[in-house]
């Protein structure tokens, strides 16, 4: 699967994050290459990555990126009409500012390495309810082809998990072929039968013709079952290497 580097200022559109967000404590999930926490770590934001690919060799991640980004100039200047180039302008831009937010997630990863975690979903190495908002960009709904819906709902429920307020995931379109993912009304059912409603925002974002649309889940009243053998909880003082600041003294003893 591809690592991809989208910047800062998408994140902002995809997910429509107001200041107020910002200042929440933030999950992106998957990070990637992406410069999100880079940016909103340096305006303040007490953000977070995990990925699956942050674990040995992630130092190397920023340069076989950047390697990628020059494949997909040229893949994407012959395709140009597939896609929708009102945020981006043109297709130099597009390379330009992912090369950029992928500098940046590198700097970042080798200035703040305890921001970017190894992880995968389903079975995120967090604690319940350690992050105020999850961002979950091109992995679920996209790899849909890829992804059963099994495994879509297993990670949508433990994003869900580490979540206080809300989760929210763009886009829901399959990234092969610009439809969207056959099974969402299915899987919204299933999480609001969870006690997790959702519902799907229209953002000012659009590169994927129809790709406009990000959905949120509710999680505030969602609490996620005890898992049968607590000693293989992860515990966020002893198994994350951030520092859970907003937790000290709010969580209930055991
Ligand atoms: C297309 S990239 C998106 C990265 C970033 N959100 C962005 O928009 O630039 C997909 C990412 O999902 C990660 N990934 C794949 N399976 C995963 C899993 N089960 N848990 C966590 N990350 C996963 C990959 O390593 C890859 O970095």
């Amino acid at each position: 699967m591809l690592v991809s580097a989208r910047s800062f200022a998408e994140y902002r559109a995809m997910f429509a994050l107001s200041d107020d967000d910002l200042s929440l404590r933030v999950l992106d999930c998957p990070g990637g290459a992406a410069s999100f926490v880079a940016l909103a770590g340096a305006r303040g934001t007490d953000a977070v990555a995990v990925d699956s690919q942050y674990g040995q060799g992630r130092d190397r991640l920023g340069e076989l990126v950047l390697r990628e980004i020059e494949h997909k100039h040229a893949e994407l200047a012959a395709n140009a009409s597939s896609f929708v180039w009102t945020w981006f302008g043109d297709v130099e831009r597009y390379t330009r500012l992912r090369a950029s937010a992928a500098r940046t997630f590198a700097a970042d990863l080798a200035a703040r390495p305890d921001r970017y975690v190894a992880g995968s979903l389903p079975g995120l190495p967090f604690a319940d309810r350690s992050f105020d908002l999850v961002l979950s960009s091109h992995l679920l709904f996209s790899y849909g082809a890829q992804l059963d819906e099994s495994f879509h709902l297993a990670a949508l429920l433990d994003l869900a998990r580490v979540a206080r307020h809300q989760v929210r995931l763009f886009p829901v379109l399959l990234h092969t072929s610009d439809q969207r993912y056959g099974a969402l009304d299915r899987l919204r059912e299933k999480l609001a039968g969870h006690g997790i409603p959702t519902r799907l925002q229209q953002v000012d974002y659009e590169f994927q013709p129809g790709g406009n649309e990000t959905l949120v889940l509710d999680c505030g009243a969602y609490r996620p079952p005890p898992r049968p053998d607590p000693a293989a909880r992860p515990v966020a003082a002893t198994t994350d290497p951030v520092r859970w600041r907003h937790l000290e003294g709010t969580r209930p003893p055991g």
